[in-house]
């Protein structure tokens, strides 16, 4: 790479450049004073090379190099040679070699940084990398985490292209488009008291396209979502979005997870991936065997139905249970019979904490027999049934929870599972464990609102042949939605979708709009659908999850060069930040409270 500063990166270097004049441009990594010796690491996003000032040999050189420190940006040229026997570095690429200079310049100065750039420090205050991101951005791992989301996103676009996909990009000054959180919106400042909104997700955006025929289109969507934030959660994130013509369920997912595998081998061509093709169970079977529509399936554990081993059993929680309907389930943490009374504890936290009235632990004794404070409402016979059931042998923990919401407790399991997964250490790292989840119930009850909404967006389409039953029974409809979840994270999700209108109608009423309602919020995708809109579907992987997955961190903070914090500020730029008046009249707006929020706390 020879340009005008540099002849070489300093990650370049190897043996058989010994002998040439090079010129390196960087940052001090770190200095070694030796008196009549200075070695010098410089460091670039390619690597590191070890230069040499030498005060015999070079002395305008070793002098210019005298004041610089750590982070200062440097030039200096000189030859390669072989380090010494015994010096060389193996943890270096360019460790066989160094430069000895014998000509230094400063290019720039730094300050002292507010931490440490050239090693890790456990602990480091997240507020003050979030405040100094330049600085924590040129950190080597956190350079390679930035280094592997733009080679994700290279790879998307190839494997997109080599699928036939169209990336066109759709506006972000838009209407309103529900995926479920609250939207930002933006002022117009040429229609006084109207406003935009920025899109939760492209979602009617693409749809449209399909009616206008752009069968196959894709776009790297920036999507816009003002919710509490998480660890998998950011106000803003990027979408691989895409939508597909004339398919059905299964079209869209395997061209999904064709696209989704070749971009897996080619960004972590090391990492195994657990299931080739990736297992596709229905909403119904992940939350009975994991408790959880997303499940992690680097391990087994899968619950275990216990109500018929104990509808015999005199024991009020589970008798009480049965009676409303609901089940009594279980999960075997293999081994763990020997668990303490504070190990037990933490687990009843956890299952109280996920809305659990309790949890029952029984260890399996080697005889066979149950352990623990309801044991003793076990008769032999039940206990047998139990076992059975279960499948826990001597030396196992039975955790089981009982519930009249099914579905809760089966959620609380999925928690206990996971819990149990980490602390035994079944949660391999560097594996990579896709699963798709499908046939998502169509409508969910809403207590609260009294109505059926959409479990996942409200233009999904029932399985077809069950759209006649909708609304004799809404709580039986599938939809042919689809979740793709990798390592118990929640990847994407999509839908084939409804693309008449009369049915698009029975829906949205079903859920309770009204037709005004509809044409309001949904106005122009219901006038395209008397178009000739052709059947679609399609599905958006979170591209900053994924990058999280693929760089083994547990933040999407960690792989997003400029995240905000939980309480949604750039620390950085120091947003969101008040507006002059000036520009508050420009766009018509009065603030009604006039104490905007604090520059303090994150
Ligand atoms: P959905 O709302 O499921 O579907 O979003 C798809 C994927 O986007 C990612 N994601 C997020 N990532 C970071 N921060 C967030 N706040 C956030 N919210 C969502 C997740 C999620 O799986 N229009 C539909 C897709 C479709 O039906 O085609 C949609 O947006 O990885
Ligand atoms: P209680 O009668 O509420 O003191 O509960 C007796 C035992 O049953 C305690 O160990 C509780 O943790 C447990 N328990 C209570 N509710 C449930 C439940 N819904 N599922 C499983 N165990 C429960």
């Amino acid at each position: 790479m020879a340009q005008s500063f540099r002849t070489h990166t300093s990650g370049e270097l190897r043996a058989s450049h010994v002998g040439e004049r090079v010129t390196l441009a960087g940052w001090v990594h770190r200095r070694r004073d030796h008196g009549q010796l200075t070695f010098f690491d410089i460091r670039d996003r390619y690597g590191i090379t070890q230069v040499v000032t030498n005060a015999d040999e070079a002395p305008d050189a070793h002098a210019a190099a005298a004041p610089v420190r750590n982070e200062w940006v440097v030039q200096a040229e000189g030859i390669v040679r072989r380090r010494p026997p015994g010096t060389a570095n193996a943890e270096l690429a360019t460790g066989e070699i160094e430069v000895a200079v014998d000509r230094f310049v400063v290019l720039n100065a730094s300050k002292v940084p507010p931490f440490y750039v050239n090693e890790e420090q456990a602990g480091l205050d997240e507020a003050i990398r979030l405040e100094y991101r330049y600085m924590d951005l040129r950190r080597p791992t956190m350079q390679q985490r930035i280094l592997l989301r733009a080679r994700l996103t290279a790879a998307i676009r190839r494997a997109m292209e080599v699928a036939g996909f169209v990336d066109i990009e759709t506006p972000t000054l838009i209407r309103s488009t529900p995926e479920g959180a609250r939207d930002f919106v933006v002022p117009s400042r040429m229609q006084p008291g109207l406003f935009y909104a920025l899109p939760q997700s492209p979602q009617q955006l693409k749809q449209l396209l399909m009616v206008s025929g752009y069968d196959r289109y894709f776009q790297l969507a920036r999507c816009y979502r003002d919710e509490d934030l998480r660890g998998d959660r950011q106000l803003e994130f990027t979408q691989l979005d895409l939508e597909m013509s004339f398919v059905d369920e299964a079209d869209v997912m395997d061209t999904v997870e064709a696209a989704v595998l070749a971009v897996t081998h080619e960004v972590v061509p090391d990492r195994p991936i657990l299931h080739e093709p990736f297992p596709r169970i229905t909403y119904a079977d992940a939350m009975a065997r994991f408790g959880s529509d997303k499940p992690d399936i680097r391990f087994g554990m899968e619950l275990v139905d216990l109500t018929d081993a104990v509808r015999a059993v005199d024991f009020r929680v589970f008798a009480d249970v049965i009676a409303a309907g609901g089940a009594v389930r279980g999960v075997v943490a293999p081994g763990c019979a020997d668990w303490s009374r504070k190990q037990l504890d933490e687990l009843t936290e956890t299952a109280r904490r996920h809305g659990a009235g309790g949890l029952v632990h029984l260890a399996v004794q080697s005889d066979g027999s149950l352990h623990g404070p309801v044991a003793k409402f076990l008769d032999v016979e039940a206990q047998a049934s139990v076992r059975a059931a279960s499948g826990a042998g001597p030396g196992d923990l039975l955790l089981v929870v009982a519930d009249a919401n099914a579905r809760l407790g089966m959620e609380v399991l999925g928690r206990l599972r996971l819990e149990l997964g980490t602390r035994l250490g079944l949660r391999t790292p560097g594996v990579l464990a896709y699963v798709w989840v499908h046939r998502f119930p169509m409508f969910t009850w809403d207590e609260e609102g009294k109505r059926w909404d959409a479990t996942h967006n409200p233009f999904s389409a029932p399985v077809w042949d069950q759209a006649d039953r909708m609304e004799a029974d809404p709580g039986a409809i599938d939809a042919q939605q689809y979740d793709l979840a990798l390592n118990g994270w929640e990847l994407g999700g999509g839908s084939v979708r409804i693309h008449r209108r009369d049915l698009l109608e029975r829906a949205f009423a079903l859920m309770g709009h009204s037709v005004e309602g509809m044409r309001d919020q949904f106005g122009a995708l219901l006038d395209a659908l008397e178009f000739g809109a052709p059947p679609h579907g399609g599905i958006a992987i979170g591209i900053d999850r994924w990058a999280a997955l693929l760089a083994d961190v547990e933040n999407i903070r960690e792989v997003t060069a400029f995240p905000k914090t939980q309480a949604g500020r750039d620390l950085m730029m120091r947003a969101p930040a008040p507006l002059a008046p000036q520009q508050l009249g420009d766009l018509s707006l009065k603030i009604a409270e006039s104490e905007p929020g604090g520059d303090t706390g994150s």
